[in-house]
């Protein structure tokens, strides 16, 4: 028993309340402090869902799990010939963004119907949420919204389900899913500070049909590498970097103004001139937290000459020493590559290095080649094999598609960490970088890059964490999710927070992350995540959501509430 004790001991507090009988206080949930679940008398009946549904006029959609196809026990919908061809498309992120309930992390998808169990084996809703309202107004999110509160259930709001942390989704949960609001428009705007064009989207439209847009129009936007991701959800509202950020700031830096309903019942603009408070919070402040957005207006730049370039090395026939030199020989012209207005985005797995690619808005080809050179000089220095492509493109869409192969769903456990400009200015500063990278490969890990200058852009007040300004590169790294042992992923999670993030840390005094690229589990998120704006947005938090309707896990407010391991249930901290 003792051996047992200390062994729970050494788990993360996830796994031990997991292995312990549910304490006797879960079951008795009262309405202020926890949220009802389905099995709560408090839940509604079938008789307020369906009146509920009337008020929406048909737009509530009770959950079937993705993956029910893959089971016979429940929903009715086994196919064995369905089953294998979402398999066949599980990795695509679009397979889940067209669902109302599934969440693209895997650590969050449904494991209570599990795409890689048995047919036989139970198949229920599980950790989803069990109902979304297929919103496309105004009255949609006030309804949603009001439903929510008044049945004291736990509400979520979803867009495409991207989000790493799972704060799109929750057990006993009603979604707001605004992914099917696709409006967009072409402005020509004159207010706060700005005179040019803009463009108004609604919050479901995705990076990849806004910059398209944009291009439509002879224009061009900070949208991120990934396509799929919405633009005016979790990303903006989070920081939002690509392949424009160098140029002109990060994605939050771009927003002139925010329509939202908030949690009280208003529908209210808000700008750097009215609701300000509001405006500087949603603009970095992170998504799912102050206000419902049903749209967003941002700065559009005039569509540039670009240029785009992406290069292969691997460790074959080299020794590690030499192949992790040449890694920190590349990190050392980061600063001359983000200075010419570049974002490059690399990977390092064990024995590969990606540069896949780094886009140039603004630069030649010949400017590109020359950024480049030192480090394809090195490289056959040291008679390293390499594959390198650059190129050169009329507009900036064109050399987005051309070098940025759509990315599938991130199959790790990852964490992250802001990396600050000074490390890769000095060669001894890249090595010690490298190293790291080294290291975290050597314990199964791989590393991804971010590489921007996110100081140049439009001078604007948000909520940014701080230490993007400083940072040249966001370092994600990710250690490779098991589908089938879910204990090795709460293992490599409990690494990744205690091992490998560390590790990063250490290399430099400023502590920070990008709130939508890290730890999930990151010890004192408050400060690493938000900087010294934490409680100024706790405050504003508190101001346009008083009754904390809008919970995310490393949200802004999170940390009054818990989420019981076992139930799911949704608890306010005593
Ligand atoms: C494959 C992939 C590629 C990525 N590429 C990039 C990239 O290139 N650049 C980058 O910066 N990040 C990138 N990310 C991270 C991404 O920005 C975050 O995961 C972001 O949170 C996704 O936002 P979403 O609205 O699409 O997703 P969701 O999971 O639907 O939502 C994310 C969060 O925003 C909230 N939210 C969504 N819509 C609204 C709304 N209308 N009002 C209020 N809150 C809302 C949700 O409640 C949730 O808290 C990528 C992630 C993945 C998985
Ligand atoms: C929560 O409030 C609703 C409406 O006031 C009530 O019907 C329900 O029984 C309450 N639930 C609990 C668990 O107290
Ligand atoms: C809501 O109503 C629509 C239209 O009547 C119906 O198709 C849908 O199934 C209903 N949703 C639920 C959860 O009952
Ligand atoms: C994406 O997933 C598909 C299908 O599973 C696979 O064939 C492809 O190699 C993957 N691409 C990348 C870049 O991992
Ligand atoms: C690099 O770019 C070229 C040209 O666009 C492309 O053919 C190649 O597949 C790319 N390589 C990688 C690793 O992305
Ligand atoms: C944890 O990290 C160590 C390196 O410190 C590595 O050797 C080990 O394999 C890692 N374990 C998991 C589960 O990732
Ligand atoms: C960004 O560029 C400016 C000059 O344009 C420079 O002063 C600053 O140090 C750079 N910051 C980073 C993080 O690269």
């Amino acid at each position: 028993m003792a051996r047992l004790i200390a062994l729970l001991a050494t788990v993360p507090a996830l796994i031990s309340a997991a292995a312990i009988a549910p304490s006797p206080t879960a079951s008795t949930a009262t309405n202020s402090t926890c949220r009802c679940l389905p099995t709560d008398p408090c839940w509604p009946s079938t008789a307020d869902w369906n009146a509920f549904n009337k008020t929406l006029g048909g737009k509530l959609i009770a959950t079937v799990p993705l993956a029910s196809v893959c089971h016979s026990s429940s929903f009715g919908c086994f196919s064995a010939s369905k089953c294998n061809q979402l398999k066949s498309v599980w990795d695509f992120p679009d397979t889940h963004i067209a669902s109302s309930s599934d969440p693209v992390a895997p650590f969050f998808a449904n494991r209570g119907c599990d795409l890689f169990t048995a047919p036989d084996a139970g198949c229920v809703v599980g950790s989803l949420v069990q109902y979304s309202v297929k919103a496309s107004t105004a009255a949609d999110y006030l309804a949603t919204i009001k439903f929510a509160q008044q049945k004291n259930i736990r509400l979520v709001i979803r867009n495409t389900g991207h989000d790493y942390y799972g704060k799109s989704t929750g057990t006993g949960a009603l979604a707001l899913w605004t992914h099917n609001i696709k409006t967009t428009q072409l402005l020509n705007y004159n207010a706060n500070g700005y005179k040019g064009k803009a463009i108004k989207v609604g919050a479901g439209v995705q990076n990849s049909e806004a910059q398209a847009f944009a291009h439509a129009n002879g224009l061009a936007l900070v949208t991120g590498n990934g396509g799929s991701v919405g633009f005016a959800g979790g990303y903006s509202q989070g920081g939002g970097h690509g392949p424009l950020a160098t140029k002109y700031g990060l994605a939050a830096d771009q927003v002139l103004e925010w329509e939202v309903v908030t949690s009280t019942g208003q529908q209210l603009v808000a700008t750097p001139s009215q609701n300000s408070d509001l405006y500087w919070a949603l603009s970095g402040g992170g998504g799912g937290t102050y206000a419902a957005v049903l749209s967003m207006t941002v700065r559009a730049y005039p569509d540039l000459v670009s240029s785009a370039a992406n290069l292969t090395f691997t460790n074959q026939g080299i020794t590690d020493d030499v192949f992790y030199g040449a890694v920190a020989q590349f990190l050392t012209t980061l600063p001359s590559i983000v200075d010419s207005g570049a974002s490059a985005v690399f990977l390092l797995a064990p024995g590969l290095f990606l540069l896949q690619p780094v886009n140039a808005p603004g630069v030649t080809k010949a400017q590109l080649q020359t950024l480049m050179n030192p480090t394809l000089n090195y490289l056959t220095s040291k008679g390293i094999g390499y594959d390198f492509h650059v190129d050169q493109f009329s507009t900036f869409l064109d050399s987005l598609n051309a070098y940025n192969p759509p990315p599938n769903v991130t199959e790790y456990n990852i964490g992250g960490r802001l990396i600050p400009r000074n490390l890769f200015t000095t060669a001894s500063g890249a090595a010690s970088v490298a190293s790291v990278y080294q290291f975290i490969n050597n314990a199964g890990g791989v590393v991804s890059g971010v590489s921007v200058n996110v100081s140049n852009g439009a001078k604007v007040s948000n909520a940014v964490n701080p230490a993007w300004r400083t940072a040249i590169t966001s370092t994600v790294i990710g250690v490779p999710y098991d589908p089938l042992v879910f204990q090795n992923n709460l293992n490599a999670q409990k690494n990744i927070t205690g091992v490998l993030v560390p590790k990063l840390d250490a290399l430099s005094p400023i502590k920070g992350a990008y709130l939508n690229e890290a730890d999930m589990n990151q010890p004192n998120f408050q400060q690493v995540f938000y900087g010294n704006n934490y409680a100024k947005l706790k405050s504003i938090k508190n101001k346009y959501d008083p009754t904390s309707t809008f919970f995310g896990l490393t949200a802004v407010g999170s940390d009054d509430w818990t989420v019981d391991s076992t139930t799911g249930r949704l608890c306010k901290i005593a």
